[in-house]
């Protein structure tokens, strides 16, 4: 397969071709990505809690994520690489905004990047990035490093003025440039009110129902690499959690029995050598 371009998925959507997007983090959950033949990988700030453990996305650092996502670079080939911008990486000004950006796509390799919200000062932002010449994914509905102003992790535009609020938001993203738009957590009935209004971008949901152009999961969340059950609209699709602590438990016990190492997990060493070494 060859690396999949704007102009590919802009197709994708005409087609009506569902978009497969994946989170990935490291090398590895990158590599399992590619091979699966996802379209898209998302270096995204859900890392801070994935990855890195922390309790929310707000404390993630441009730097940490420049990291994670140069990991996540070296295992990618095909897929086209977003990486989120973090809380805090673009809040000051159009300047840091596009500073940070431009970080990401020199200092990790990302195709594109992603940030959070649709007001005007958002989109200013995306503006100004789109004007350096980096492509820009947009993110509206439950955005989590607002989640605090917006009452929680919960599902937004459920009465008619976030709703109408929210299409305002994603329209003005799609007026602004932005290759492709994120719903998160919104209601399926929104979402498919939304779409004919959205035929100029690339619209991914994730607990947005089935009327959009994509999906996108949390990689951790659909192989269930995480304690406790996840959000409404994560399906799973492994137990690796499970997986990896069943591994080590049995490595644990094997070490405590003396069953590990066992003789063919030795080096020799010749009997001539071992003489000469005695006398
Ligand atoms: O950080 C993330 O994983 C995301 C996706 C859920 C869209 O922003
Ligand atoms: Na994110």
């Amino acid at each position: 397969r060859k690396p999949i371009t704007l102009p590919e998925l802009a197709a994708r959507k005409r087609a009506g071709e569902p978009v497969v997007m994946v989170t990935a983090y490291d090398f590895p959950s990158a590599r399992a990505a590619e091979d699966a033949g996802v379209d898209i990988v998302l270096v995204g700030d859900s890392g801070a809690m994935t990855v890195l453990g922390m309790d929310s996305t707000v404390g993630v650092e441009l730097e940490e994520m420049l990291v994670l996502a140069r990991a996540a670079r070296r295992g990618l080939r095909t897929p086209l690489l977003v990486v989120d911008l973090p809380f805090g990486s673009t809040e000051v000004s159009d300047a840091q905004a596009v500073t940070s950006a431009l970080r990401l796509v020199r200092e990790a390799g990302a195709d594109a990047v992603k940030l959070e919200g649709g007001g005007p000062e958002r989109i200013s932002r995306v503006r100004a990035i789109l004007a350096a010449g980096i492509p820009v994914m947009g993110h509206v509905g439950l955005t989590p490093q607002t989640a605090t102003a917006l009452g929680g992790y919960r599902a937004q535009g459920r009465d008619a003025a976030t709703a109408a609020r929210i299409v305002a938001e994603a329209r003005a993203l799609q007026e602004a440039g932005c290759f492709s738009v994120v719903l998160e957590a919104i209601p399926s009935e929104l979402t498919e009110l939304l779409l004919p209004q959205l035929t100029d971008t690339l619209v991914i949901g994730i607990g947005a129902g089935p009327a959009t152009d994509g999906q996108v999961l949390v990689f951790h969340d659909l192989l269930g690499i995480r304690e406790g059950k996840g959000a409404k609209f994560v399906q799973r699709y492994a137990d690796l959690q499970d997986a990896m602590t069943d591994g080590v438990r049995r490595y644990a016990e094997d070490v405590r029995s003396r069953a590990y190492p066992a003789p063919e997990h030795g080096y020799g060493m010749p009997a001539e050598e071992l003489e000469r070494l005695r006398t």
